[in-house]
């Protein structure tokens, strides 16, 4: 049985990356059927809203969505249509798995980590004022409620994935009521339910160095949004680049997957992108599939498809981001030659 995944191809890069991930996946024999569905720039430019009841309506029914980067405008215009999305949604986790790949020259050769980030508050809240012209606020918020279901999400997957350590990294020396709340409750979720878990804090700064100069001590990071957007990209620093990391963001009202990078807009409609951070976005949902509706051949299809790429790369096949000379569509047509 084929399942119906929503599809939002998004702006810059998003197009040329989904048209790619897409003939990868339909060649690869993945049992799924798109629903296309517009959002961001793409979606203004059709008259609509930025962010279309349609779509979310979309994401809503079938539950599951292979998305696009979107543009937000920098200092003005309207909101993030990724945060808007997240929020809408309720897809309160964020998760970003963060390794070396065969054949990607990197810094470390020993990342294993993954990125888990609460999706739905912090400085993300977008409530921000101006008191008076030359002073402005931005609201930062934290919730029992969300501070303890991201740190159950990310305990919880822990134990599944058979990882050892969650670490959380917060600045509650200075923000001590919201990051306060965020440890305290990551520590009380530890200590009620996951003991069997290593659990560690660290001031988020001091993190950053450490996550720099040995990542390969860290398993699973837990924080809160700005921190988690953050330190996703500079992890993705850390083993070759945004091209190479995939990422999901989950919840009771969905699941959408997605690569960390952003639209590009500096090599967009260049046929420069690397698609591999969204193909692995696409792994991602296919057992996401495989598990939640215990269909066995959506798990082949993610084995197949990440076989194929794992031997591109290994063959020194790459996009120019990292190190080689093909454009997208030639090394999407590069991993289905080697399905
Ligand atoms: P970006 O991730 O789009 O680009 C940063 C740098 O990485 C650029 O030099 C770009 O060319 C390169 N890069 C990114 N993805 C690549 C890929 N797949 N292959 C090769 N090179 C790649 O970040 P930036 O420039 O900060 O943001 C651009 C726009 O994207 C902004 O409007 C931002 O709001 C949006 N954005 C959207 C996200 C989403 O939809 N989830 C996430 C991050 C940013």
């Amino acid at each position: 049985m084929a399942h119906e995944v929503v599809l939002i191809p998004g702006d810059g890069i998003g197009p040329e990356v989904s048209e790619a991930v897409r003939h990868v996946l339909d060649e690869a024999g993945a049992p799924l059927f798109w629903r296309e569905h517009q959002a961001g720039q793409a979606a203004l430019d059709e008259g609509g809203d930025v962010l279309p009841d349609a779509t979310v309506e979309a994401v809503r029914r079938t539950g599951v969505a292979l998305k696009g980067p979107c543009t937000t405008p920098v200092g003005k215009g309207f909101t993030s249509v990724n945060v808007k999305l997240r929020k809408t949604l309720d897809l309160y986790a964020a998760v970003r798995p963060v390794r070396n790949l065969a054949g990607v020259e990197s810094r470390h050769s020993d990342v294993d980590l993954v990125v888990v980030r609460e999706n739905t508050e912090g400085l993300y809240s977008g409530v921000e004022n101006e008191i008076t012209p030359g002073v402005v606020t931005s609201l930062k918020v934290a919730t029992e409620h969300a501070c303890t279901r991201i740190a159950r999400w990310a305990f919880d997957y822990a134990r599944r994935r058979g990882r050892e350590k969650v670490t959380v990294f917060h600045k509650a020396n200075i923000m001590k009521l919201t990051d306060g709340l965020f440890l305290r409750c990551a520590q009380k979720v530890h200590d009620e339910e996951f003991p069997g878990v290593d659990f560690e804090s660290l001031i988020i700064d001091a993190g950053c160095m450490r996550l720099v100069q040995d990542p390969s001590r860290f398993d699973v990071l837990l924080m809160e949004n700005l921190y988690g957007d953050v330190v996703s990209d500079l992890c993705a620093g850390l083993v070759g680049g945004l091209g190479v990391v995939p990422g999901a963001n989950l919840g009771d009202g969905g699941a959408v997957f997605e690569a960390v990078h952003g639209s590009a807009p500096d090599i967009a409609g260049r046929d420069l992108a690397n698609p591999l951070a969204l193909l692995m976005s696409a792994v991602m949902l296919l057992n996401h599939l495989g598990e939640t509706r215990s269909d066995p051949d959506c798990r082949a299809s993610a084995k197949r498809i990440r076989e194929a790429y794992d031997r591109v790369l290994s063959a020194g096949l790459r996009t120019r981001d990292i190190g080689g000379t093909l454009g997208t569509r030639a090394f999407a047509e590069a991993v289905i030659e080697h399905l």
